[in-house]
């Protein structure tokens, strides 16, 4: 499994020589008597083996002296009656050859297993905020009792995730090709929701809205929505993560769908607006203009060299001009502007990192430096561009764009020059849109 063992060597590579390192994979999770939430990996660990089985623990043992460096998988041991009941699982001889690690062994011999490695090791690093200190105690307490013998434990500990988070910021061919599929399976459900409102219109409820969505996404493979989707009629789209979605839909509404796919361990994350009857009035048509405005000068400011915030100052000051020329503030651009006067009806940033979690992981600001200054954008980075403009009835609004609520989402890759665009297949201008529910 090539990925995965190439980034378990270029981990490696980094750790202090001599040192170890843990982590495992999510646990299972009860969701009532006897039924579980659907399983899912832990993204951390699945990057780093590929392994899907809960109840598993990778330990990346670095060079020690004349020792190679060592990627030991430890895993649920073959069990002929639980696999009746819940299906295959690997054991740890089938895993280690089908992943491509160094060594497997069964997690219950993960404890006295660690002890050996821990003995006499320069470090342990391990998720530091997940918790394990019990675990670690009992390392670290079986190692002790063998100081008489000349052991001793590490006399660091170091917190893994700065390791890895920076190495998923940066998206391999890999991982690029399944987000682009996980991509363009969101944009036809996204296309397939308005087209069913086109068909049907006014009077249906938002959940048939995401039932169309659920459908597209596992016909194509997708083994889960990336989050709970967002089906927000009317008045509801003003409701960042309104997710009931069980309104009927009013003649004369739009719809915000913020809804993605998880494929293969990757999320999506789009968002689409549009009126349920197939044509814009022409107070929604002037908002989502400005939002559409708003998302292309936000596109504008991704390269290689730009900082990370500048898509969203890009996108925030055409906003604000847009509030000032529609009547929904007054004043000066400039006291808008630093006054954040704009965030009454823009009040999110305008994206985030996205790849195997829907807000991945990754810094975006340069922490090591005093002003902690934005991040420069790099190929391969992922985020999400998504702008939007939110009207709740207020004094001084004009009632025209009162209950108002649009959100224009989609995905890229920074690339040499610019950015590769992830979810061009979801119908986004008034005319494809209009065009698509006719
Ligand atoms: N769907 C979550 C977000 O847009 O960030
Ligand atoms: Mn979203
Ligand atoms: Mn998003």
């Amino acid at each position: 499994m090539k990925p995965y063992s190439d980034r378990r060597a270029r981990l490696l590579a980094m750790l202090e020589p001599g040192s170890v390192a843990v982590i495992g994979t999510a646990p299972e999770v009860a969701r009532n008597a006897d039924t579980e939430y659907p399983y899912r990996h832990d993204s951390s660990f699945y990057y780093l083996t590929g392994f899907a089985e809960p109840e598993a623990v990778l330990v990346l043992a670095a060079a020690r002296g004349a020792s190679p460096a060592q990627a030991i998988l430890f895993c649920r041991e073959k069990h002929p009656e639980s696999e009746i009941w819940d299906g295959y699982r690997y054991g740890p001889d089938a895993a280690r050859a089908a992943f491509g690690f160094d060594a497997a062994y069964p997690v219950g011999a993960l404890d006295e297993h660690m002890v050996r490695q821990l003995s006499n090791a320069s470090a342990l690093y391990a998720p530091l905020a997940r918790g394990g200190e019990a675990q670690q105690r009992r390392w670290f307490d079986g190692v002790r009792k063998l100081a008489r013998g000349g052991t001793s434990a590490p006399p660091v500990l170091r917190d893994l995730p700065p390791l890895v988070d920076d190495m998923r910021l940066f998206k391999d061919d890999h991982e690029s090709a399944v987000m682009l599929r996980a991509g363009a399976i969101s944009c036809g459900a996204h296309a397939r929701a308005m087209r069913f409102a086109g068909q049907h219109g006014a009077g249906i409820h938002e959940y048939e809205l995401e039932a169309e969505l659920l459908h597209e996404f596992r016909r194509h493979g997708a083994q889960y929505p990336a989050y709970t989707p967002i089906v927000a009629s009317g008045p509801n789209a003003c409701v960042l993560h309104y997710n009931a979605n069980n309104r009927r839909i009013q003649d004369g509404d739009l719809v915000l769908i913020d809804a993605g796919c998880e494929l293969d361990g990757y999320a999506s994350d789009i968002t689409r607006t549009f009126p349920v009857n197939g044509r814009f009035s022409a107070a929604q048509r002037a908002l989502y203009e400005l939002v559409l405005a708003a998302q292309q000068a936000a596109f504008d400011a991704i390269r290689p060299g730009r900082k990370y915030h500048d898509a969203h100052d890009a996108a925030v000051r055409v906003l604000a001009q847009g509030m000032l020329d529609l009547g929904l503030l007054q004043g000066a651009l400039e006291d808008v502007l630093a006054e954040k006067r704009y965030a009454q009806f823009y009040m999110h940033g305008t994206g985030h990192w996205i790849g195997m979690d829907v807000h991945d992981v990754g810094l975006y600001r340069d922490t090591a430096r005093e002003d902690k200054p934005s991040r420069l954008l790099q190929p391969g980075m992922a985020m999400t561009v998504e702008p939007g403009i939110y009207v709740r009835p207020a004094g001084g609004v004009p009632e025209k764009y009162w209950n108002i609520g649009i959100r224009i989402e989609d995905d890229v890759i920074v690339r040499e020059g610019g950015f590769q665009l992830l979810t061009g297949g979801a119908p986004k201008t008034v005319a494809e849109i209009e065009a698509l529910m006719k």
